[in-house]
């Protein structure tokens, strides 16, 4: 792990006051008529609802993951085309990062999509949600589709998790990210909570990124939520060929020359 991740990791455990008011406590202190007074900060209720999410994190092996670890090179990607596409992903994603602000404003995502797994999508995106949370202090949730959908099923007759504070709070979350978009399971009430979720954040100052193995047409929702889709991110078509094998090939090439030439 770098210099820079290491920090990442400790900034974003972190319990901290996005709007450097209340060192984190939810609460400040300010003087009313004279008097001390605590009044509830900004961040608190942005807190409680982020707390509704909290199964959704980056996960284990991509926290403290930044674009720069993310290579277009000839040592992960064999095909001329995969590289360029690599490049492609890793130049949005910089760009997207340093014009967020803006990005917001314009209520704009992005939809890596491309059908070969390993090659990566789930990388690039929790790199690009690493650095808004390092760089912006920006609130960001992660979770597959699937794993989202399952968490607000399971709050059904459940008295601790209100079912609608759970979508409420996705629906509210500045950064929403959600990978492997399509690859669920399609239940009776997928379309609804999600057609939900997409339509008011569409609404508001938030951006949601996704992943998929497939263009926005062809996911297996239905119209209106390609739709909304279309409306909130910007397709990019990511690499057709998986790093993950390259690596473990390179890596079994080198053990093997290596066995070659030992003795014993
Ligand atoms: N461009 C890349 N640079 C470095 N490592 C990569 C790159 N793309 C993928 N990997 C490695 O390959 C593995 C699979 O990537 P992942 O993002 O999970 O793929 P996908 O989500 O497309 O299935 C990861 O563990 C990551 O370490
Ligand atoms: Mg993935
Ligand atoms: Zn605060």
């Amino acid at each position: 792990m770098t210099e820079s991740s290491e920090k990442l990791k400790s900034l974003s455990s972190q319990e901290k006051c996005p709007y450097d008011r209340c060192n984190g406590s939810g609460l400040e202190f300010t003087e009313v008529n004279g008097r001390q007074a605590a009044i509830e900060c900004e961040c608190r209720e942005e807190k409680l609802l982020s707390k509704k999410l909290e199964f959704a994190t980056i996960i284990d092996e991509f926290q403290g993951t930044v674009i720069s670890d993310y290579k277009a090179d000839s040592n992960h990607y064999e095909k001329e085309k995969s590289i360029m596409r690599a490049k492609m992903c890793k130049k949005s994603a910089q760009s997207y990062v340093s014009r967020f602000e803006e990005m917001k404003r314009k209520k704009k995502g992005l939809y890596f999509y491309s059908k070969t797994p390993g090659s990566g999508k789930t990388m690039i995106i929790s790199a690009i949600g690493n650095e808004l949370v390092q760089e912006y202090k920006a609130t960001v949730k992660f979770a597959t589709a699937g794993d989202l959908l399952n968490a607000i099923r399971s709050t059904y007759g459940n008295s601790d998790i209100n079912t609608h504070e759970l979508i409420d709070a996705a629906r509210k979350v500045e950064v929403l990210i959600l990978d492997d978009m399509g690859q669920q399971s399609i239940k009776s009430d997928t379309n609804d909570h999600l057609f939900d979720i997409l339509n008011h954040r569409i609404n508001r100052d938030t951006v949601t990124i996704f992943s998929s193995n497939c263009k926005i047409e062809d996911l297996p929702y239905n119209f209106r939520i390609r739709d909304r889709i279309t409306k909130m991110a910007i397709p990019i078509e990511a690499p057709n060929e998986s790093v993950r094998k390259n690596l473990a090939q390179q890596e079994n090439d080198e053990l093997l020359r290596d066995l070659l030439v030992s003795k014993g």
